[in-house]
């Protein structure tokens, strides 16, 4: 489906938005993990975590989606059961890489697979950690489908993370769950951290490092969650409003954990006026009400150890970039090819349509010059966040744009539109 923009004049009024995609996602594995009922208030309903919950009961556990909350009923350790099909994840990097670690823990086999997207993004930085943990996993070239057999057990390790991933540090976590000894995943560079907080495991600090420790006394309880609005999906309106003239927008609830507001430090640092009121922690996870003014944005260095908590609004970052002053500089950024398009090539070859001078880079690139005055249709790349970063960047265009598989945006947020046309005057 191609979806078009026209120019919008101003932003105003209050959003709220659905839950966190990251939050939502191990709120649901957690409870199905669990013994007994847990219910999610604010869970995100939208295509990758319909793929977490359509895995889980497949596994066997019960869930319930209700107008107001969802109800799982967890089986408790050693409790899921064994899939009577393979498991087919859609796009969903994070189900497919959390859900490996729990299911090579399992006495029964599985098979998980995905859509062409998912299944050309690298699951070898899993299989080999989860091998050395003894686990049976068959793939071709690192890629899925994965096979998982049963293996006697697990074995406890330290493992270093050779790349900033909170989905293979997740994984190998949520493997350790299993085994009453003490498994470490050491990172040196902090990627986001709810399955720490949210299994509330230990944490040192050493030069630098920090060294996460997971066992089976950290296995999950039921619970209650109450899910805060995601910051990722903020991050589209936030820009739209800061770049537009005489424009406020509250948007209330949203995530404001340390390791993802990376996005909010940015923005200020470019001069964006962007208040935080009413903090406070629940379920360990930090969130507040955000309100954002219309602001003239400067160009600022982003230091490579900010790449991983943002590393999913570089995307509609660059937008911001093309109209703050200066020239626009990503770099350290390669995770960013593993991503659901590689998003470096679809940012690059969007802007380019507009004439704006790219040059690109392996693990990132530059951007200078202004848009010229062409309607052009962007290519989504079947990528959620292309798609929305692209129909933003047409709402600011005096042409408008349009964006061809526009329909993609229901992997993160279905009612993108809705939550548009509530804002736009
Ligand atoms: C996620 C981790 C991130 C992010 C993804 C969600 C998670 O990937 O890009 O959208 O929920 O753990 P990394 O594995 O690169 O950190």
């Amino acid at each position: 489906m191609i979806k078009s923009f026209n120019k919008v004049s101003k932003i105003n009024g209050k959003l709220i938005l659905p839950g966190d995609k990251s939050i939502s996602h191990r709120s649901v594995m957690f409870s199905a993990l669990a013994e007994g009922k847990s219910v999610i208030y604010n869970c995100l309903h939208s295509e990758d975590i319909l793929s977490t919950i359509k895995a889980f009961r497949q596994l066997g556990c019960e869930i319930s989606l209700e107008p107001d909350k969802i109800i799982v009923t967890g089986r408790g350790i050693n409790g899921l059961r064994k899939s009577n099909t393979e498991l087919y994840l859609g796009n969903s990097g994070t189900t497919t890489r959390l859900i490996a670690g729990i299911l090579t823990a399992q006495k029964f086999p599985s098979v998980l697979s995905g859509d062409d997207s998912l299944s050309s993004r690298p699951m070898k930085r899993i299989i080999d950690p989860l091998t050395e943990m003894g686990a049976n996993i068959e793939s071709t070239n690192g890629l899925l489908p994965l096979k998982i057999s049963p293996v006697e057990s697990l074995k406890a390790i330290e493992y270093k993370l050779p790349i900033a991933s909170a989905q293979i540090k997740s994984c190998l976590l949520l493997a350790g769950l299993f085994n009453p000894e003490k498994t470490i995943i050491i990172e040196n560079k902090k990627s986001r951290n709810h399955t720490e907080l949210m299994l509330n495991l230990t944490i040192e600090e050493e030069g630098g490092f920090r060294k996460i420790y997971s066992s089976s006394e950290n296995y999950p309880k039921a619970s209650e969650y109450i899910v805060p609005s995601d910051i990722s999906t903020a991050a589209f309106f936030i820009i739209l409003t800061l770049l537009s003239e005489n424009s406020t927008l509250e948007l209330p609830n949203v995530s404001l954990n340390e390791s993802r507001t990376g996005i909010l430090d940015i923005l200020k640092k470019m001069g964006g006026k962007i208040e935080m009121k009413n903090v406070k922690i629940i379920n360990g996870e930090k969130r507040g009400d955000l309100v954002v003014h219309s602001s003239k944005l400067v160009n600022v260095e982003i230091p490579a150890e900010m790449i991983p908590n943002i590393i999913d609004e570089i995307p509609i970052l660059s937008i911001a970039g093309i109209y703050a002053e200066g020239n626009f500089n990503i770099r350290n950024a390669s995770e960013l090819r593993y991503k659901e398009s590689d998003r470096i090539k679809s940012v690059c070859q969007n802007l380019e349509l507009l004439g704006i001078g790219i040059t690109e880079y392996n693990d990132g690139f530059s951007l200078s010059g202004m848009p010229v005055k062409k309607k052009v249709t962007f290519n989504s790349f079947h990528d959620h966040r292309i798609a929305m970063s692209f129909s933003i960047l047409s709402l600011l265009l005096d042409q408008g744009g349009e964006i061809d598989n526009f329909d993609c945006v229901n992997i993160s947020n279905p009612d993108f539109i809705n939550q548009l046309k509530q804002i736009l005057s």
